[in-house]
């Protein structure tokens, strides 16, 4: 897990392979695996992976959807409001988990915010997705995980980087690390 996490960047560009049947059911077991606030797994995920739709979807927002038109595959996920007041953390789990399982694959993802973003002046990018794939009002969108073989490799983030600083120590004031 912890080589998994050590080489893992969001993936943007994609070759144009498409995912095999045994390979996207990997990916739809692993998200369906995924914990949620008290078992209510209020999600639920379309699969996308018909390129005039996904060339659709990518103009969800005026700005970070564009890449999805360019992958293999697009999982929106999205969750019955009604059902949990935690789906938003239900569904974020779930789509981390999709990414995750994506990477151990040897596939590439992005996640692309979907909920509290517009697509228009007018339309949030929420109505936008729900009208393009007909999902009834009572469902929101938290994220298009945009999926396919990577055609570039971002550096790993360098342990350097990492804000160990954030990191405390029984009280906020205390810090776990220290030079
Ligand atoms: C909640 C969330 C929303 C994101 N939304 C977008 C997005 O709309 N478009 C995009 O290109 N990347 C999006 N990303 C990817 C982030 O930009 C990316 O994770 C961040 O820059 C760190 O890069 P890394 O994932 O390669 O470590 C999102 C990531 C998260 C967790």
């Amino acid at each position: 897990m912890i080589t998994l996490l050590r080489s893992r960047r969001s993936i943007r560009k994609f070759t144009g392979q498409k995912i095999s049947k045994d390979i996207q059911d990997l990916l739809i077991e692993a998200m369906l695996r995924s914990q949620s606030s008290r078992n209510i797994r209020p999600w639920e995920f379309i699969i996308v992976d018909d390129k005039k739709k996904l060339e659709h979807l990518s103009k969800a927002k005026q700005h970070g959807s564009g890449l999805i038109k360019g992958a293999a595959l697009a999982v929106v996920v999205i969750a019955d409001t009604n059902k949990s007041d935690v789906w938003v953390e239900d569904a974020s789990i779930a789509s981390i988990q999709l990414q995750l399982m994506a990477d151990s694959l040897g596939l590439g993802s992005c996640w692309v915010q979907i909920r509290n973003r517009m697509a228009t002046d007018e339309l949030s990018s929420d109505q936008f997705v729900k009208q393009a794939l007909e999902v009834p009002d009572n469902y929101s969108v938290e994220s298009v995980i945009s999926i396919g073989y990577p055609a570039e490799s971002p550096k790993p983030h360098s342990k350097e980087n990492l804000q160990y600083d954030k990191v405390k120590y029984g009280s906020f004031s205390k810090p776990f690390y220290q030079d």
